[in-house]
């Protein structure tokens, strides 16, 4: 038995030597350690022992079994490696010498619209705000006038959370805070991204970018306001602008309008941006309703004021020709490449 047991080791020492993978290790480990393996056979031929053998005898091939499986391990630890250092080495080496990506990147383009806007109306001496995504039902609606059954809410359904929070629809549902916040006077505006259910088209998105402005004051009049918005406009495309004022109802303001500018994509002559029309409405505006002052806690007979709801998006659309206000969001690099600065 014990000549047995010393062949038997050798023979592992050897083949051993010889396994140079994980299969060729795993044939070894079947070899030896398998059910019909030969370690596994001396300790079925013990059995036909003598007790006064078979523990003396037991004591050996159990230490053989012992090394056996230890120097497999050892082994297996040692193939891993290898293999792993195999797999490396036949990898692309790594070429330090190449040139790098030096392509700036750079703001999006709403983001520049939306910065030339904000810096305008501070020269006018507006402050800029900015205020959550995420707001109560109560902000967004009732407390500009819009209350729960209101057929205004159809027009801008949107994502309603838990808690009777939704995603704001517009940048109007911070006009209630804003005047809570400042008091009157006030003049400020209050950029924001908006969502709505919308189906998509050219010139609709689920998810847009508007930029709020309120002026409450004594004696504020629309002509304030158009002035305000004459200006903006001018400052913004550096020309004249072509503009009108239609009426527009807004349940938080009285009289409202919509003010349009002459589509710049098509120059008025029809085009899909401004469903042919040659006119885009870009800025929703009018006179804050009363109601709204009162729940802003402004004293309604004392001060009036102007708001407005300026499509940031829109009017990026018009500065850079976009024709496609899904281009905003579409992460082709194809069209936001082409504000990168160099
Ligand atoms: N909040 C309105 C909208 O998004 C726009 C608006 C703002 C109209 C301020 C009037 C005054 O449709």
């Amino acid at each position: 038995m014990q000549e047995r047991i010393d062949k038997i080791k050798l023979t592992f020492k050897n083949l051993l030597k010889e396994a140079s993978d994980s299969a060729g290790l795993e044939n070894l480990r079947v070899r030896f350690l398998g059910k019909k393996g030969d370690v596994t056979s001396l300790f079925l031929d013990m059995k036909t022992m003598k007790p006064s053998e078979r523990k003396e005898i037991g004591a050996l091939v159990n230490s053989l079994k012992n090394f056996v499986a230890k120097e497999i391990v050892k082994r297996g630890e040692d193939i891993k490696n290898l293999e792993l250092l195999e797999t490396i080495n036949s990898l692309q080496p790594f070429d330090v010498s190449r040139p790098a990506n030096f392509g700036k990147g750079s703001y999006h383009p709403i983001t520049l619209v939306e910065r030339e806007v904000e810096e305008i109306f501070r020269s006018m001496g507006f402050i800029v705000e900015e205020f959550p995504e995420v707001v109560d039902e109560y902000q967004c609606f009732e407390s500009i006038n819009i209350p729960p059954h209101h057929p205004a809410r159809d027009m801008q359904d949107t994502y309603y959370l838990s808690d009777s929070r939704v995603l704001k629809t517009h940048t109007s549902a911070a006009q209630n805070e804003v005047m809570r916040k400042y008091g009157a006077p006030l003049k400020a505006v209050f950029p924001g991204r908006c969502f709505r259910n919308e189906s998509t088209d050219s010139s609709h998105e689920t998810t847009f970018f508007q930029m709020e402005g309120m002026m409450i004051g004594e004696g504020v009049s629309i002509s304030n306001l158009i002035y305000f918005m004459k200006t903006m406009l001018s400052e913004i495309f550096k020309a004249a602008v072509k503009v009108r004022l239609r009426p527009g109802f807004f349940p938080f303001v009285e009289p409202g309008f919509e003010l349009d500018i002459g589509c710049m994509i098509c120059n008025g002559s029809g085009c899909s941006s401004c469903k042919n029309s040659g006119w885009i409405e870009l800025c929703p505006c009018g006179m804050i309703h009363p109601n709204v002052l009162k729940m802003g806690g402004v004293d309604d007979e004392k001060y009036t004021g102007f708001a407005f709801g300026l499509g940031l998006t829109r009017l990026a659309m018009m500065k850079y020709s976009v024709a496609d206000i899904r281009s905003f969001n579409s992460g082709n690099l194809k069209i936001l490449s082409q504000f990168f600065t160099a």
